[in-house]
């Protein structure tokens, strides 16, 4: 529903927001692992909204992606979600329809499904990062359909927060140690960050627990919809600052301030222990899987001369004119067949290949993959890949979850100029 934030100091107004319960983000949804998700979405919006639940292992008529597993809740309109959450993690939700406007108003909120045993840390922190385009009125540019975003790299803003907030800033006590759960929850920005007076460890990302934590020794990307979680010692002496850097044509901008008073403890504890695993399966018989290539093209600079718009060829230039600018397979937007038809426990290789001048944050829905290196190592569980220009990636997964998933770029003006499609789980 419509609502109001401070995003900017004192000296602005309230900015006119949309968001579940009329804040941003929404309400932290927060549950034990394997328990269930009820809630009913009411639509005081003037426009048809859905909700997606980012990586969590759903069932397929809960996941919300309107034209594929429902259609959209009309004014006025409801929809009851119920649904459990088998893994442990951080996950968000947002809605997923005309979600280059609805999420880039706010509409979006964490979802946290915590571990049956606890991990051995004195404090939480949920940093939700966003970026918003703001007119000089403190108002939010209502820009969304913008031609230059959809064929260069987004919805960029010039106003970036955590938790709302311009410059948050949190305690802490030196020592202290910290469970950062990060997510993304931008149009388009990526955001490059780095910890300073704080030793971390990477602990999970995209919800998915890594066998073993990984220390935080520079600098991480955290693509749109991606998730990380850390855990962070305070370093910073009581009376200084700590701080999640987020680093920007070689200079350091502060994404969260650290304001370390006090003392908590005057040890230093061991290196913190992996959170317990999901119980997803890992892809293990490569050999057998079915396999899938995704080409992207197109966007600015991309070379591409042509593609498929609702089943006729278009030149670029027609493309342009569609406001539609990015081809999968050189096929624009979504289609009534899928990339890839699998059975239910089928594992699935799939490269993705990035012909285009930009990077694009992959998203799969309603199950993770990992990434296979060039060696043929399995990397860590993931529902987003970020995959750079020129690059080509290879992930595998299990197709263990029936239904139709879209697969689609984060970056929500791609979305929704061409950057989608889906695959099929037989039952
Ligand atoms: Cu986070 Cu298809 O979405
Ligand atoms: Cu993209």
């Amino acid at each position: 529903m419509p609502g109001k934030a401070r995003l900017l100091p004192e000296s602005y107004p309230e900015t006119d927001i949309w968001g579940y319960g009329g804040a941003v983000p929404g309400p932290e949804i927060r549950i034990a692992q394997g328990a269930r998700v009820h809630r009913r979405l009411v639509n005081d919006l003037e426009q048809p909204t859905s909700i997606h639940w980012h990586g969590i292992h759903i069932d397929n008529e809960m996941d919300g992606v309107t034209g594929l597993t429902q259609s959209a809740v009309a004014p006025g309109g409801k929809f009851d979600h119920a649904f459990a959450a088998p893994d442990a993690g951080t996950y968000w939700y947002h809605s997923h329809e005309r979600s280059t406007e609805q999420v880039a108003r706010g509409l979006y909120g964490a979802l946290i499904v915590e571990e049956p045993s606890a991990l051995d840390i004195d404090r939480e922190v949920v940093l939700l990062l966003d970026d918003w385009r703001m007119q000089e009125s403190g108002q939010i540019f209502p820009d969304f359909m913008r031609r230059h975003d959809r064929a260069h790299s987004g919805r960029y803003g010039n106003l970036i927060t955590t938790n709302s907030q311009y410059a948050f800033t949190m305690p802490a006590r030196a020592r202290e140690r910290l469970r950062l759960r990060l997510i993304n929850a931008a149009n388009a920005r990526i955001f490059p960050l780095a910890l300073r007076g704080l030793r971390g460890w990477v602990m999970a990302l995209d919800g998915m627990p890594l066998d073993a934590p990984r220390r935080v020794e520079d600098m991480f990307f955290l693509a749109p919809g991606q998730r990380v979680d850390l855990v962070a010692d305070v370093t910073e002496q009581s009376g200084g600052t700590a701080y999640i850097e987020r680093l920007e044509d070689e200079s350091a901008q502060a994404q969260v301030k650290v304001l370390v008073n006090g003392i908590a403890s005057t040890v230093t504890r061991p290196d913190p222990q992996a959170l317990p695993p999901n119980p997803q399966p890992v892809p293990r018989n490569l050999s057998e899987a079915a396999e899938a290539r995704l080409v992207m093209e197109g966007g600015a600079m991309g070379g591409m001369q042509n593609a498929i718009l609702d089943g006729d060829r278009k030149s670029f230039r027609q493309l342009v004119g569609a406001n539609q600018f990015w081809a999968f397979n050189g096929v624009v937007g979504m289609t009534s067949e899928p990339l890839l038809q699998v059975d239910r426990g089928q594992t699935v290789r799939l490269a993705i290949e990035n012909n285009t001048a930009f990077p694009h944050g992959m998203h799969l829905h309603g199950q993770h993959f990992c990434e296979i290196d060039k060696n043929g190592t399995l990397g860590p569980m993931r529902d987003t890949i970020l995959v750079f220009r020129g690059e080509t990636r290879e992930i595998a997964f299990v197709a263990g979850n029936p239904g139709k998933w879209l697969f689609h770029c984060h970056t929500l003006s791609h979305q929704d100029s061409g950057m989608k499609t889906w695959i099929k789980v037989r039952a």
